[in-house]
């Protein structure tokens, strides 16, 4: 039997963005917090290199805005950088309130950097500016905040839950069309349950799922973006996919991510005849932005036809490496690598999804209450690029606005009548689960082909045929079967991998991340990519 619940506030995700805000929202809101695997299996905490803020005195807040818009390549809407950068300290201060172990630094450092925090340098920063936990942040981070959430008796936190679709309707004849909950797979039990909400966010991250290769864990898909979309939302800029340069290559490493805060400590890229390259691509060499740094191994590998490039960091001590990197240290050595004495083999890998669903400053989306915050959501921060370690800044920023704004309009509204249980009625059990997942390679595959660092005009319309042609396979065989995460995953790659195409499509011109062999120039008014919607069906 299906279950119906009903809560002030329904988060969906349980990342940096969905716990911050659970743990920003005023205690007397009753809020419920869903995963869809285990609490920790969004990409918050797998993030290695660290937060970006302006946190030492010689740093400033005009300088951490100036790189970010330099990496975003003239398309960060300005106001959202202002906005994130200047409440960066406040973000951290609030992190170390609650108690992350943030690395600190030595009497010595602390002198030299004027701040009690070790701050590592990435791509794009041109300040050592990266607070971090060894390079295990993310672990570090979402252990405080899970902590923290346990000890609220007003939260409750909700694991292998599957959110379907979400729910909106009229609120009264005339009225705005509101969100009012989510339609949500218990994978226990197998039932669709009805979520009832007054309010309700979105925090379920990125969709780099969609590539082959990824840095990210496999829930990445994407499913927030897609059900925004299905419920009228607009979504902008999913051209701009970011290709972390360095993951590790090897045949059982699933892309381990091998930091960029390795670079910032000195680690050089090499060809397999030991000669560095990235002289050739930019001034910055290793610490340029991540796009450029992808691209440069992208094309040094395609020029030479080689599988991987190297990083290497052997030249600093050991004792330095295993002190500032001991999870990449051990997760190597367990791939027989011993980094402190020879070079990694890396391959780029799609790590970060820049664009998503439309929000403004208080991570509104079109559909009145209905909130998106972190990866799943288009601020308009990382603009074509989004430079390293502002991403998980942005969970922290936007989750604060919005908790903020939902508190201040609480009182308005009111908890939603429950609307009609899922039907049920008509689903049979798939007799083809294998199926699926050749859907699912065929769409990776095709989107890492096509869709990747270099594209072309032909690349991506081959690309929409496919994606076009899956979508049909799936609404024809797919349409009566009972729903399963996987059937829902691929639903929604699909829909994103389209989305992304669109946008891809729509961009006549080379701009950070996107890069096109048909528009190699950049035009001179730098333009969002936003795609409307058509209205949801009652
Ligand atoms: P996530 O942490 O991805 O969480 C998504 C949540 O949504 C999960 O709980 C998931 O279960 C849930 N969910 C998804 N779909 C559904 C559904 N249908 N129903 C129910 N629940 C659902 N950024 C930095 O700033 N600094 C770094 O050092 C850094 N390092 C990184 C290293 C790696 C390996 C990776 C992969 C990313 C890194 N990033 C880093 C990026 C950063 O980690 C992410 O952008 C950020 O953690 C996203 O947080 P989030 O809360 O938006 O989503
Ligand atoms: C890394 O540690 O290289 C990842 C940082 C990020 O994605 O911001």
């Amino acid at each position: 039997m299906s279950q119906s619940y009903r809560h002030d506030v329904l988060i969906i995700g349980s990342g940096a963005a969905g716990l911050a805000a659970a743990l920003k929202l005023p205690g007397n809101l009753s809020i419920a917090v869903l995963s869809k695997g285990k609490l920790n299996s969004g990409s918050t905490y797998y993030a290695q290199g660290g937060v970006a803020a302006v946190l030492d005195e010689t740093d400033s807040i005009e300088a951490h805005v100036r790189d970010t818009l330099s990496a975003g390549a003239g398309l960060c809407r300005e106001d959202a950088v202002q906005f994130t950068v200047a409440n960066s300290k406040d973000a951290i201060n609030w992190l170390l309130e609650l108690g992350v172990p943030f690395t600190r630094n030595t009497p010595e450092q602390e002198l030299e950097q004027h701040y009690a925090y070790h701050l590592t340098r990435e791509g794009g920063h041109s300040h050592r500016r990266i607070i971090h936990a060894a390079d295990a942040t993310g672990a570090a981070i979402f252990d405080t905040l899970l902590r923290h959430t346990r000890l609220r008796n007003n939260i409750r936190l909700l694991e292998n839950q599957v959110a379907v679709d979400l729910i909106s309707r009229q609120t009264s004849t005339g009225g705005e069309r509101r969100c009012i909950g989510a339609y949500v797979l218990n994978t226990a039990t197998g039932e669709v349950d009805t979520h009832a909400a007054r309010f309700v966010i979105l925090a379920t991250g990125g969709a780099a799922k969609v590539y082959l290769y990824t840095s990210n864990p496999d829930g990445a898909c994407g499913d927030g973006i897609a059900m925004a979309w299905r419920a009228g939302c607009r979504v902008a800029n999913l051209e701009f996919n970011q290709f972390h340069p360095t993951c590790l290559y090897h045949p059982q490493a699933k892309s381990f991510l091998l930091t960029e805060a390795l670079r910032g400590e000195g680690a050089v890229l090499r060809l397999p005849s030991g000669e560095r390259f990235m002289e050739r691509y930019d001034e910055r060499m290793e610490l340029a932005p991540r796009d450029i740094v992808a691209r440069a191994i992208d094309h040094e590998m395609k020029r030479l036809g080689l599988d991987h490039v190297y990083l290497d960091i052997s030249h600093k001590p050991a004792s330095f490496i295993r002190e500032h990197f001991p999870t990449v240290y051990r997760n190597c050595l367990k791939f027989g690598l011993d980094i402190a004495r020879e070079p990694i083999p890396v391959v780029p890998a799609a790590h970060y999804t820049c664009g998503g669903i439309m929000v403004d400053q208080q991570g509104r989306t079109d559909l009145p209450g209905l909130y998106a915050i972190g990866e799943a959501s288009y601020t308009g921060l990382h603009g074509a690029n989004r430079m390293a370690s502002n991403s998980l800044l942005e969970c922290f920023v936007y989750a604060q606005s919005a908790a903020e704004h939902i508190d201040s309009c609480q009182t308005h509204i009111e908890l939603p009548r429950l609307p009609p249980a899922w039907d049920a009625s008509q689903v049979t059990d798939s007799d083809e689960d294998v199926v699926i997942s050749h859907n699912w390679d065929e769409l990776r595959r095709f989107m890492w082909n096509y869709v990747g660092i270099v594209r072309t005009d032909k690349r991506l319309q081959r690309a929409l045929h496919r994606v076009r042609l899956l979508h049909k396979e799936i609404d024809e065989f797919y349409s009566n079967y009972r729903v399963s995460p996987d059937l829902l995953e691929l639903r929604n790659l699909a829909l994103v991998a389209e989305l992304m195409i669109r946008c891809a499509m729509q961009r006549k011109e080379s701009r950070g991340l996107h890069f096109t062999l048909d528009y190699p120039e950049l035009l001179p008014e730098a333009l969002e990519t936003i795609l409307q919607p058509a209205p949801p069906r009652e």
